[in-house]
């Protein structure tokens, strides 16, 4: 049985889909047969930080109003063998996509691969409840702010109290021009302040940005550090 992990966070742009996309990418070099389920719906961006954004013909909006099968809006990436993408609609929700929706989805997908990784819109309370239904774990992408550090700790005690049973985060966009002195959190005061095991640190890297927009992974880039700090997160998760 595959097991679904959700890539969420409290603030918006901490890195959810960043982290999503990459983690898919170093689970699959790692022979894994991932799924990457993209639920921003109305706004969705995976597929443009994986370069397939013209090769979407069907997405969950069309399966679930029955105009296509699932196999249909499944597509495999072209340069990472064992990575399938599933998108939302991009200009609308999904009408009436309730918790047991999605839970039943999950199912179908964890018979089919061995892990899903979930890009969620950030939430908190509301979506979150509909996307939580059924995930086994989650992955908090949190950045160096204090109002992203609190939002980190809230989404924490809403997911457990939403039975996702693992709970874990990750620190992204850490920029080592600043110090503690300048009130901007640190590690150790993220640590301290988050009830979960931290999985990995990611620092500023425009690297990481160039990729996303140039729809090549950095993650893809064999033997680089980056692509090293991804697989050893993904490791760490699966
Ligand atoms: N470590 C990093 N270094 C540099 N840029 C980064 C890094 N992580 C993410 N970014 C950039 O930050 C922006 C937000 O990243 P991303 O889209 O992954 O965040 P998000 O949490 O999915 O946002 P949203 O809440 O809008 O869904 C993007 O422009 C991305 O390229
Ligand atoms: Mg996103």
């Amino acid at each position: 049985m595959g097991k679904i992990i959700l890539s969420c966070s409290g603030s918006g742009g901490t890195g959810k889909t960043t982290f999503a996309v990459n983690l898919s990418v170093a689970a699959a070099r790692q022979g894994l047969n991932v799924l990457l389920l993209d639920l921003n719906m109305g706004r969705r961006n995976a597929d443009i930080y994986l370069g397939m954004e013209d090769r979407i013909l069907f997405d969950l909006g069309d399966v679930v109003s029955g105009l296509c099968k699932l196999d249909k809006a499944i597509i495999c990436h072209d340069l990472c063998p064992g990575l399938s993408l599933l998108s939302c609609p991009q200009y609308r929700e999904i009408d009436g996509l309730s918790p047991g929706h999605v839970k039943a989805l999950y199912n179908v997908l964890r018979n089919r691969f061995d892990v899903v990784i979930v890009d969620c819109p950030v939430s908190v309370t509301g979506i979150l409840r509909t996307f939580a239904c059924g995930a086994d774990a989650a992955l908090m992408l949190a950045v160096p702010d204090h109002s992203s550090v609190r939002n980190t700790e809230a989404l924490c005690e809403k997911l457990e109290e939403l039975g996702v049973a693992e709970r874990y985060y990750a620190i992204n966009r850490i920029d080592r021009q600043y110090s503690d002195s300048d009130n901007i959190p640190g590690v150790n005061y993220i640590t301290r302040s988050i009830n979960a095991p931290l999985v990995g640190m990611v620092s500023e890297e425009p690297g990481i940005h160039i990729s996303n927009n140039s729809g090549i992974p950095a993650a893809l880039a064999d033997g680089s550090d980056i692509a090293r700090r991804f697989a050893d997160i993904a490791s760490r998760i699966i």
